[in-house]
């Protein structure tokens, strides 16, 4: 198939053909041989459609995201291993959910850390009456830096697991795997060069456990499995990032996983966040008599008209976080006067951060070239905390008057009970 025919495909059957040419565009880079990368897509714009998403809302932004990020990121991409990619403040609100729901002391289990394991980091400054163990079953047992501002990851069987550019801007990904199979041939011969005890070139280096330079009094690592982990009872367990990945199976298993990892009483908080917490949606639950209670799904309210692709980021077609969001997204958006006080206030921030802004024609527009990725989703994030502060009270009436438990929670998201 064509990546034009999929597309037509797509934009007449969500969007009665209605997207803009400049997000077509964007999308023809797609990979469309690849089913992960047609499923991925596919699912996304039935999320959108699900949630009520105009074609004016869908950004050049959004193409180029969907069109290329996503390929590079999905497991197809790293021999069906999950990319350990995090980024520095990814939870810093959830860091403050947790001071808030349960103290100042506490055990804290992050599963599925992700690696350079920089979260953690950020939660062990964030919380230092804490003890965190950060778990993920892909930690590295070597760690090497290319001297190119490239670094991968090998496991204990000395195989490659991941690279990536160190500054992840579009042209240095595209430097690095747009010759996927010549970049890691030779990120392997350097491995095997340093590894023999070869000299280093310019800036390389090779490290092994170097999770270990991330510890400190209150921060730990282990290399395991959720299936196979085995710690002391957790105050909280945090997993973001991660369930979205797998089949209901694989849920309801990893549930009762949680629920053996943590003391009575404790919190499980786990779901789908993109830079500085934005775009989140995510559950949290507390252990009573054993087992997991009901709980609630909370949400930020950039979620209904994103500048990222976050929403639609998952990887199974039951995702029932994704699922919430899109059916209480569409809730919100159908309810007339609140959609228009979001989009006025919405669009005026776009056109004061010069972020996707509204066109004459009713369209969002594209980010400036110029803006790295970094201020790009840190302005991106500020105009979310912003929406929240504005809007979620109206959201929770609304929310109300439909019949959920609504209300903003202790960071300011929206949370219904489920
Ligand atoms: C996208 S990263 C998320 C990192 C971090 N939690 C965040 O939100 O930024 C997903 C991580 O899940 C880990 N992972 C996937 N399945 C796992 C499992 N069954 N047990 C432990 N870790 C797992 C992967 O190795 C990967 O590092």
């Amino acid at each position: 198939m064509r990546a034009v025919d999929f597309l037509d495909q797509l934009n007449g059957e969500f969007f009665n053909g209605a997207l803009a040419p400049l997000v077509l565009e964007r999308l023809r880079e797609l990979p469309v041989e690849r089913d992960d990368v047609r499923g991925f897509v596919e699912r996304a714009f039935r999320l959108m459609h699900q949630a009520g998403l105009p074609a004016t809302d869908v950004s050049p932004l959004h193409g180029e995201l969907l069109g290329s990020l996503i390929a590079r990121l999905l497991p197809g991409t790293w021999g069906g291993r999950i990319p350990p990619i995090t980024v520095a403040g990814r939870h810093r609100l959830f860091d403050v959910l947790v001071a808030r729901l349960c103290g100042e002391h506490g055990r804290m289990l992050d599963i599925a850390c992700g690696f350079p394991p920089v979260t953690s980091v950020d939660s062990a400054t964030a919380l230092p009456g804490w003890d965190i163990l950060g778990a993920d079953r892909a930690l590295p047992e070597f760690l090497l830096e290319d001297g190119l501002g490239n670094y991968a990851s090998f496991d204990a069987g000395e195989q490659v697991q991941y690279f990536q550019p160190t500054l992840p801007t579009r042209e240095n990904w595209a430097a690095l795997l747009g010759d996927y199979d010549g970049s890691q041939r030779r990120l392997e011969a350097l491995f095997r060069h340093l590894h023999g005890g070869g000299t280093a070139p310019a800036g390389a280096s090779l490290v092994r456990h170097p999770v270990t330079q991330y510890e400190r009094d209150n921060l730990h690592f282990v290399r395991a499995d959720l299936d196979a982990l085995s710690t002391a009872p957790a105050t909280v367990i945090r997993c973001f990032n991660m369930l979205m990945y797998f089949d209901a199976e694989f849920r309801a298993r990893a549930m009762q996983h949680f629920a053996d990892l943590l003391q009575d009483g404790g919190l499980l908080l786990y779901g789908v966040d993109w830079a500085h917490s934005m775009e989140c949606r995510y559950m949290t639950m507390r252990k009573r008599d054993g087992r997991l209670g009901s709980g609630e799904f909370a949400f930020s309210l950039d979620n209904l008209m994103p500048v990222g692709i976050a929403p639609w980021y998952t990887l199974q077609p039951d995702e029932p976080e994704a699922f919430r969001l899109a059916a209480l997204s569409r809730v919100l958006r159908d309810d007339t006067a609140f959609i228009r006080e979001y989009t006025e206030r919405a669009d005026a921030m776009r056109r004061e951060y010069g972020v996707c802004v509204r066109q004459s024609d009713g369209y969002l527009s594209d980010v400036s070239p110029d803006l790295p990725p970094a201020d790009l989703w840190r302005l991106s994030a500020d105009f979310s905390t912003r929406l929240d502060a504005a809007l979620a009270p109206r959201a929770v009436a609304v929310l109300t008057a439909a019949g959920y438990a609504a209300r903003i929670n202790e960071v300011g998201h929206v949370a219904v009970r489920v």
